[in-house]
Order: structure tokens, then C-alpha cells, then sequence
């Protein structure tokens, strides 16, 4: 059993991560290792809050002193509509994973689109300026598209299975140049064409149908491509095997985990956490978890 004496006392500051399942969740692993490491009389405990509970839990939070929530599935919109103030980009998207509690109320933000692209700069891999294709259209595709968006990427595509989401998801780029929206026939060409490749499907995710496959045909990777995916288990996907086996670069989806975990703390506490902590402390809880 874990020895915690003298870890938390009376003035030890509290953030919880809610959702439902969340005994999974690598957010109280990565912060607490964090608040660790810099020495933060902080913790993070993990709370399973039932679907359509996500506002009460704002508010019980609140009442409670807790100075901020992580958010994931299923409360990520319904944690928008208890906020009093949001970031632009949950205004644009509609969700959010991070919630900042403090005496003016509750702020709502989003850090997955952004963690991503600060994911990619931290590995030199900067999407300003350069073509994207998106693969998938779900809500973290919707996080990346905005984010890439931001940042300056170039032309982008977003491919779908079903053609009418990758069609909203294309509508929440920013900047006014057009993100085309496409089936997944002829991905293969586009994705020859670009300079990012994106998974945010979960096709390669062990455990799922999708297990083993790859999202991206095969043959179409070259060493110029940088291709990331946002799947973290296995760490290396079918499609960052194809993409190292073409000499590709490549982004992991654990390093996306890491950088919106570092921006969901950069708001709660207004410094930065070590990003390495955080990924080595994942890491050694995916080790060792019986998933
Ligand atoms: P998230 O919010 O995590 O992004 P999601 O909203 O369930 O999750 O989105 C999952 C994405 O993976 C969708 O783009 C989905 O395609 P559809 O919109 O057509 O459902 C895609 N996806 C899931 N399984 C897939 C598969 N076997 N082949 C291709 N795409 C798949």
C-alpha cells in the first residue's frame, strides 16, 4: 500500500478529475507526480461522476474549495453550461476538459487541441505553415482542427468514415482558410500530398475491433511525413510502426496526453510543470496497469 503520511495536510490544495469510467485516468498519475516533483503542496484524486451529474459537480466542487477540474467523457459539454466564463475555443467547440475554480467563479477551458500542438512543437515539429491531413472527426479531431488552425497550418483535410462529421468538423477551423472534408476513399492521396498526417480515430487501439490496423493505407508514408497519433496503447501504434518503417517522424499519443496535462496545470497553479515528469510517471503507470 502507498505510505502517503505527511503528503497532505489541512492546507494541501485540491483538483479532481471527473468523469465516468475514470479509474483509468492517467490525470491524477501525471499531475501528482508534477506537484511532486515541483514540490506543490497540491493533489489530484480521481471522482466517478455519473452521466448528466457534471454541473452539480462544478458546483459541489466549488462549495468545496477545490481549485480546478479535469474533465473527460462524458461531462465535457456539460461543464461549459456551469462555467461563468469560457476560453474562445470552448465558445467555438463547445466542450471542455479543464475548469479553473477561483473567487470570480468557474472558467471553463479546453488545452486538447492546444496540447497537441504544443506536442508537435516540443518535438521540432511545428504545424504553422505546413499541409495537414486529419483523420477522424470526433471530439478530439474538432480540439485539433481549431488548435492547427490557430497555430497557421496551411491546407488541411479532414477525412471520415461518416462524411457529414468530418464536414462540421472542418466548420470549427479558424483563420478563414477552408478545411476540405472528405470520405476516407482517396485519403491514401491526399495523405501523399501533405506534410502531417493526424489519427484521432481509434483504429490501432488495442482492445478495440480496430486493433492492429492502421487508419492510413499502407505505402503511402514517406520519410519527409511527420505522423502523429493520438492513440497512447499501445504507444506505438500500427501507424507510427508504418511511419517509422518509412523513415517518417513521429509524434506519440502520449505526448499529447503529456502537453494538454502540462496546459491544464499552467491554469490551475500559473506555472509550468515538467513535461518529462509527467511522461515518464504515464509510462510507468501503463507499465504496470492491467489494460
Ligand atoms: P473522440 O471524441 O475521442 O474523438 P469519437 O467522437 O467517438 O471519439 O470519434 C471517433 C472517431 O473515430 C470518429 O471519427 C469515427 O468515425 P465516425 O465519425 O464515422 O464514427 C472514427 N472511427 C472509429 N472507429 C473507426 C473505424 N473502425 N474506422 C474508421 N473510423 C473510425
Amino acid at each position: 500500500m502507498t505510505d502517503r503520511r505527511g503528503a497532505i495536510g489541512g492546507a494541501t490544495t485540491v483538483v479532481a478529475v471527473i468523469g465516468d469510467p475514470v479509474g483509468h485516468s492517467l490525470s491524477p498519475v501525471m499531475h501528482n507526480a508534477a506537484f511532486a516533483s515541483a514540490g506543490r503542496d497540491w493533489v489530484m484524486v480521481a471522482a466517478p461522476v455519473a452521466a448528466g451529474q457534471g454541473a452539480a459537480a462544478v458546483a459541489a466542487a466549488r462549495t468545496m474549495g477545490l481549485a480546478g477540474l479535469a474533465v473527460t467523457m462524458p461531462h465535457k459539454a456539460d461543464v461549459v453550461a456551469a462555467a461563468n466564463h469560457c476560453s474562445p475555443t470552448v465558445e467555438r467547440l463547445g466542450v471542455a476538459n479543464t475548469v479553473v475554480l477561483d473567487a470570480g467563479g468557474a472558467t471553463a477551458h479546453t488545452t486538447d487541441g492546444d496540447g497537441l500542438v504544443d506536442a508537435m512543437v516540443a518535438a521540432g515539429h511545428d504545424p504553422a505553415g505546413a499541409s495537414v491531413l486529419v483523420v477522424g472527426a470526433g471530439g478530439a479531431a474538432r480540439s485539433i482542427v481549431e488548435a492547427m488552425s490557430r497555430r497557421g497550418a496551411g491546407a488541411m483535410w479532414v477525412a471520415n468514415r461518416t462524411i457529414e462529421r468530418a464536414q462540421q468538423c472542418a466548420a470549427v477551423a479558424v483563420g478563414g482558410r477552408p478545411v476540405v472534408a472528405c470520405g476516407l476513399d482517396g485519403m491514401g492521396d491526399i495523405a501523399t500530398a501533405v506534410d502531417i498526417v493526424v489519427n484521432t480515430t481509434s483504429v490501432g487501439m488495442a482492445g478495440t475491433d480496430g486493433a492492429g490496423a492502421s487508419p492510413v493505407p499502407a505505402g503511402v508514408l514517406r520519410a519527409d511525413h511527420v505522423v502523429v497519433d493520438i492513440v497512447y496503447h499501445p504507444i506505438r501504434t500500427p501507424l507510427l510502426e508504418a511511419a517509422v518503417a518509412a523513415g517518417a517522424a513521429t509524434v506519440d499519443g502520449l505526448a499529447m496526453l503529456v502537453y494538454q496535462a502540462v496546459r491544464q496545470q499552467q491554469l490551475w497553479t500559473g506555472e509550468s510543470p515538467a513535461p518529462e515528469v509527467m511522461r515518464a510517471a504515464a509510462l510507468d503507470a501503463l507499465g504496470t496497469a492491467d489494460r
